[in-house]
């Protein structure tokens, strides 16, 4: 049987989109640094029964009955994040990352306390403190930020800290391509007596395969998604550590309530599965060498880039992650760079640079990453070839730019657009990009 044969048979027009969906993975570069390709065991966990059932509560505290297996299954998850992290405490049941996060502030402040997260266009994520995110509106929200360099601004960090007593501290970011400075956060949490959150949500998987160090000495809290590096399903985890255990013997406690009956209702089950799949994998040898590629991958990128002329943020990585900065070029070019990519079959997202000289809206910079190339098998070799084809792709884009009236700007877009769909140079990447990605198959054997 076909595995998609029921759906196919049931409603033709989402199939018709999936399949599109899955040619669409297939036949190009996937380079947004928080995506990756799952195994098909993870995505077997995921479509399967566990979704019918309702377990509201935790394993032998359930308030619906037959969950003798999902209780087994969720036990599974708890221990293998337990042991694979090396923290006492580990709670599989977060929707997603923005609500784990969002768990962590209400298990230890009240409205209205201060906390601190990186601004959000230096490299912070939404949830730890933006203004527009809820998190920005219950705290009093007081962010730090990068120095010119790209590099986190500790003086003021340390200044912050000291004058602000914030409650909550989050170290971990979303588009910060150096090393998460766990071990100085851990400090300057500690001189004020504040709860330091570790959001590793990126650089999960490096951590277990021992690409980046671990927050687990540093910080009393940790969060995941599940989807980034870690390559499992679309999913989140809180964790306590023993530091976090000292500090509050309650936190691990606080952390479960927090999530139900405090924000959630039941688990989704299928999703716990998928999770302790995950986590089996990537207990094993082979991931900690796929961790290692990553970072590898990325710094062959990145060397790559540099030699082809584009500028980055901080001049390189540490991590999976790369942060092109296109204001030499112009302000706002990061719309052009992403659209033009995805002409030439690159999926990358637009992002802000540190100092920024436009807007969220229109950001100066892109945000590449290698997890998911690393996934389909692809080197340093590939990097390198790949590094070029992205410097191309930024040369066709130099003689736009955005035009400071905002009435203006949507007509020169759509010329914009209507151009490179016919640009040959971008074309000529397309057929490069195409025979790559015909060198490193994905899901060979899956087929509709
Ligand atoms: C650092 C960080 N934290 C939290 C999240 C939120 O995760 P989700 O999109 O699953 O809500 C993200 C997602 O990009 C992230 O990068």
């Amino acid at each position: 049987m076909e595995w998609l044969e029921q759906l196919k048979a049931t409603d033709p027009d989402t199939y018709e989109f999936m399949k599109k969906e899955l040619g669409r993975q297939r036949d190009g570069l996937e380079m947004i640094p928080s995506e990756n390709f799952t195994s098909l065991a993870v995505m077997q966990a995921m479509g399967s029964v566990l979704t019918n059932k309702y377990s509201e509560g935790y394993p032998g505290h359930r308030f619906y009955g037959g969950n003798e297996y999902i209780d087994e299954i969720e036990k599974l998850a708890v221990e293998r994040a337990k042991k694979l992290f090396n923290v006492p405490y580990a709670n599989v049941q977060p929707y997603s990352g923005s609500p784990a996060n969002l768990a962590v502030y209400f298990a230890v402040c009240k409205p209205g306390e201060t906390i601190m997260g990186l601004n959000l266009s230096d490299g912070g994520h939404l949830t730890h403190g933006f203004k527009a995110s809820i998190t920005g509106q219950v705290f009093r929200s007081v962010p730090y930020h990068v120095k010119k360099d790209g590099y986190i601004d500790f003086d003021e960090v340390r200044k912050l800290v000291a004058e602000n007593k914030p409650k909550l501290i989050w170290v971990g970011y979303t588009a910060y391509p150096r090393a998460f400075p766990f071990r100085e956060f851990g400090e300057i949490a500690d001189s004020e007596g504040a709860y330091l959150a570790a959001d590793i949500s990126h650089i999960s998987g490096l951590v277990v395969g021992g690409a980046h160090e671990s927050p687990v000495p540093y910080a009393h809290i940790i969060t995941t998604t599940t989807h980034k590096t870690l390559r499992g399903p679309r999913g989140a985890m809180i964790m306590v550590t023993g530091k976090g255990l000292g500090k509050d013997p309650e936190l691990a406690d606080k952390m479960d309530k927090i999530i139900i009956p405090g924000m959630q209702g039941g688990p989704h089950n299928h999703v716990t599965a998928g999770i302790a799949v995950a986590l089996a994998e990537a207990a094993k040898p082979e991931f900690a060498a796929y961790a290692k590629q990553i970072v590898s991958n990325a710094d062959a990128l990145a060397r790559s880039l540099v030699k082809n002329g584009i500028t980055l943020v901080t001049g390189g990585t540490d991590t999976h992650l790369i942060l092109i900065d296109l204001s030499p070029i112009g302000k706002g070019m990061g719309i052009f760079a992403q659209e033009a990519l995805d002409a030439a079959g690159i999926t990358a997202n637009k992002n802000t640079v540190p100092n920024d000289p436009s807007n969220p809206f229109y950001p100066s910079g892109v945000r590449l990453g290698t997890p998911a190339l690393t996934t389909r098998g692809m080197k340093e070799h590939e990097m390198e070839e790949i590094g070029k084809l992205i410097a191309e792709v930024i040369g066709e884009i130099k003689r736009y730019k955005m035009p400071e009236n905002k009435d203006e700007r949507q007509r020169y877009l759509a010329d914009f657009r209507r151009e490179i769909k016919e640009n040959r140079n971008l074309q000529e990447v397309r057929k490069k990009v195409l025979e790559l990605c015909g060198k490193f198959p994905l899901y060979s054997g899956f087929e509709f």
